[in-house]
């Protein structure tokens, strides 16, 4: 739903986060709740995609990624799967020229071997339209796993170790981060878990190691664009300290 009573007076414009990340959960126990199959819940989810993406723009977020599917969602069954995958081609088929036109960026973090190659060709057309694009970045999280982008860094770095092209002593932080699926995407202010679960499920867990993390009860796809202004008000009310002092 569109509000239309513009951005929260609480928030403070000159203090938005640069980086959000989500993990959009509850399109399940919204579909339960409202009395229909679960992907129907997941079509409400990808409707929301589309509002918060555009909501984080207009507020001048500068890059936002979302938990998409993780590597442990192929334990969901096929069906479901399936279903998830058809809902994320003909989304991305849908509102490609919208991403375009918005002057936004999309990128893909996660392992494309695996999945179908209609989605993973879907996304490639459209990182590859939108490349360019500077107003905001959309990073959506597919087919990954925090855990399994750092053994996948932690290896690309052994590699040069065995080649001689680096020395152990020589590996630092940045090289890490240098070696993570989308190296200049890295740091996470802010970051929101929908529908209640105190839990981080292996999402990006290099990046939110300074993050602010917001749990809201709001399931996925009632989190709309007055829960998001809330979510920025309690963030701007954190006394972020990186580990100082204030
Ligand atoms: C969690 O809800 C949500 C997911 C596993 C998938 C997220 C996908 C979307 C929002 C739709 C498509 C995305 C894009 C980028 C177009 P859940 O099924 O775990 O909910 P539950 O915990 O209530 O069962």
């Amino acid at each position: 739903m569109t509000n239309n009573k513009g951005p929260d007076p609480r928030m403070d414009m000159a203090r938005i986060p640069r980086h959000v990340a989500i993990i959009m959960d509850g399109n399940g126990r919204w579909a339960k709740r409202t009395g229909q199959p679960r992907s129907k819940g997941h079509e409400a989810g990808a409707r929301n995609v589309r509002e918060i993406t555009e909501a984080c723009r207009e507020l001048g977020v500068k890059a936002l990624s979302l938990f998409a599917f993780s590597t442990e969602n192929w334990r969901r069954s096929k069906r479901e799967v399936d279903s998830l995958f058809n809902l994320m081609t003909k989304s991305i088929k849908r509102y490609s020229d919208q991403i375009h036109k918005t002057n936004v960026r999309l990128l893909h973090m996660g392992l494309s071997d695996g999945l179908p190659a209609e989605v993973a060709g879907d996304i490639q057309k459209c990182v590859e339209l939108t490349r360019n694009n500077t107003a905001m970045d959309v990073c959506i999280a597919l087919n990954y796993g925090g855990r399994r982008e750092l053994t996948d860094a932690a290896r690309k770095i052994a590699r040069q170790v065995q080649q001689g092209e680096l020395r152990p002593e020589d590996i630092t932080e940045e090289t890490l981060a240098a070696h993570l699926y989308l190296p200049g995407h890295s740091e996470v202010d802010l970051l929101i878990r929908t529908s209640g679960e105190n839990r981080i499920s292996n999402f990006m867990l290099w990046q939110i190691s300074y993050a602010e993390i917001v749990v809201t009860p709001t399931l996925w796809p009632d989190f709309n664009r007055d829960r998001l202004h809330e979510t920025l008000v309690e963030y701007q009310s954190r006394n972020r300290r990186f580990g100082g002092r204030p």
